[in-house]
């Protein structure tokens, strides 16, 4: 295999969950550019179908399912689809999540409602997705690849109310480095990225402050936020052959920022 040909995704069946999302839905179609199908699933069935028709557009096939994957009995349908549709799963990419713009409150009085929504939709929808699609991919004895989406706030608080997204992300990156331990026996590699600002409709609030954006972009030596093309790299890297022995890392993606603390 060519070095090149290593990032190539032929055969493979990646499943997105939280396809229908902004980051979720470039890293499908990314996925099927190279080569995988593609099944995308998401709480939105509009969002879903959307994406879903983007991965088709660029000639990859790809199904579309609407589910709560917080749930376990969603996530364990939609695995079954995945498999009866395609034979095999090899792939997960867990982009479910966010919320944080809609739930800052300082952290003594951070709310229960808040804390639990925020650790349901990051941490909980990472666990059930993963735990349905490690099962099919330890019965399809070909090995796999999880790639979970943290975020830097794994590593740097903000003074803007997150006390809840830092936690599950705290935790999004732990689970990273435990599944890649428990896992490497059944050649599952377990690698997570771990975002700064993305420029998408979930922190656009954020990046509408034009001191915010300022006061933030200040702060990173490549001098911008970041666009969704540029954590496709890295995860077709994970998802591939190329990463063989890469296993439980985070990868940082921020233009520098964390480099400077
Ligand atoms: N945008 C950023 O700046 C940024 C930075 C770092 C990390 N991240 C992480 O990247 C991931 C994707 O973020 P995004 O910016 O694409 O957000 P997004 O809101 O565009 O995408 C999230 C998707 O998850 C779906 N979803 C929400 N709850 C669900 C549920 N219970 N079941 C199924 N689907 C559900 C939503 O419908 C949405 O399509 C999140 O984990 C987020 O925390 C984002």
């Amino acid at each position: 295999m060519s070095t090149v040909d290593s990032f190539r995704l032929d055969d493979r069946v990646a499943f997105v969950s939280g396809g229908g999302g902004a980051i979720g839905s470039a890293l499908a179609v990314a996925l099927g550019g190279a080569g995988a199908r593609v099944a995308v699933a998401d709480i939105d069935q509009a969002r879903v179908d959307a994406a879903a028709d983007r991965v088709r557009a660029a000639g990859a096939e790809c199904i579309a399912l609407a589910a709560d994957i917080t749930r376990e009995t969603d996530a364990k349908r939609v695995v079954a689809a995945i498999v009866e549709r395609f034979g095999r799963l090899d792939i997960i990419v867990n982009a479910v999540g966010g919320g944080a713009g809609k739930a800052l409150f300082d952290a003594q009085e951070y709310p229960r409602d808040a804390w639990d929504w925020i650790m349901e939709i990051n941490l909980r929808s990472t666990l059930v997705a993963t735990q349905a699609a490690v099962r099919a991919m330890i019965q399809g004895g070909r090995g796999g690849r999880v790639v979970n989406i943290s975020s830097v706030r794994a590593q740097l608080g903000i003074n803007a109310g997150y006390s809840a997204y830092v936690a599950a992300k705290g935790a999004v990156s732990s689970l990273t480095r435990q599944w890649a331990t428990e896992w490497a026996k059944h050649g599952i590699n377990v690698n997570a990225i771990a975002p700064t600002f993305v420029d998408t409709p979930q922190v656009a609030m954020l990046l509408d402050d034009p001191a915010f954006k300022a006061s933030l972009v200040s702060r990173v030596p490549l001098g911008r936020v970041g666009d969704t093309s540029d954590l496709v790299g890295p995860v077709l890297f994970f998802a591939s052959a190329a990463s063989a022995f890469v296993t439980g890392q985070i990868l940082t993606i921020d233009g520098g920022l964390t480099a400077t603390q």
